[in-house]
């Protein structure tokens, strides 16, 4: 049996973080959506047509080491305007989405667009200074040495990029439960999750 719970929201929010952890707690496969649009987005920096990429993207590309950069990021943001990259990557995550077993999906157009028909529709999203200071720290982790100011201004324009296209554009779902995590904790933002999933099964 099927049973799909969409996550959305804006980068750094915890929907990634959120999504693996309810995913385990349940046993679900995890899609994490963004990966396809920054294995595109990389392809493009190396070179190559937007559209071709996103029609040709393989399992293997969403491997690629250097997929979770700032630069690739932005990268994303931009093909993901283009509705020809968007239309490319639509049956391969409705497919996952009702794969046997559950599945978890977390992205921008999930409960939107991708699978309107989730059982679970979540919308995780936090204050652009908490999410910067929350991508700050993992990009320093990884070697960046970009400041918190420049990550707060990379995070503002995916924002504004992300949620102003014409083409499924970020945004609530329908029904969906607004969850913040300006203010909780991992865990407690996870329990919200969890419990929200439970209470639909
Ligand atoms: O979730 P992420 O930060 O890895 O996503 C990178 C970019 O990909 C994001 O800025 C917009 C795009 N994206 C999208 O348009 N739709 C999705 N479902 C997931 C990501």
């Amino acid at each position: 049996m099927s049973f799909a719970v969409a996550i959305d929201g804006p980068a750094a929010a915890g929907k990634g973080t959120i999504s693996r952890a309810v995913a385990a707690h349940f046993g679900f496969a995890h899609l994490d959506t963004g990966l396809l649009y920054r294995a595109v987005g990389a392809k493009v920096l190396e070179g190559a047509d937007a559209i071709e990429a996103a029609e040709g993207l393989r399992a293997e590309d969403l491997q690629a080491g250097h997929l979770r950069t700032a630069e690739v990021a932005q990268a994303a943001s931009k093909v993901a305007v283009i509705p020809e990259v968007r239309a490319a990557l639509v049956d391969f995550q409705r497919a996952f989405a009702r794969r046997d077993g559950g599945a978890v999906l977390d992205g921008r157009d999930i409960g939107t667009v991708i699978c309107p028909d989730a059982e679970v529709k979540i919308f995780v999203t936090a204050s652009p200074e908490v999410r910067a200071k929350r991508r700050f720290l993992e990009l320093r982790a990884a070697g960046s040495t970009m400041s918190l100011d420049e990550v707060l201004a990379d995070v503002l324009a995916r924002d504004a990029r992300d949620s102003e296209r014409a083409t499924a554009p970020m945004k609530p779902a329908e029904g969906a439960l607004i969850l913040d995590t300006s203010e909780l904790t991992i865990d407690e933002a996870v329990a919200v999750a969890t419990k929200a999933i439970a209470a639909r099964r």
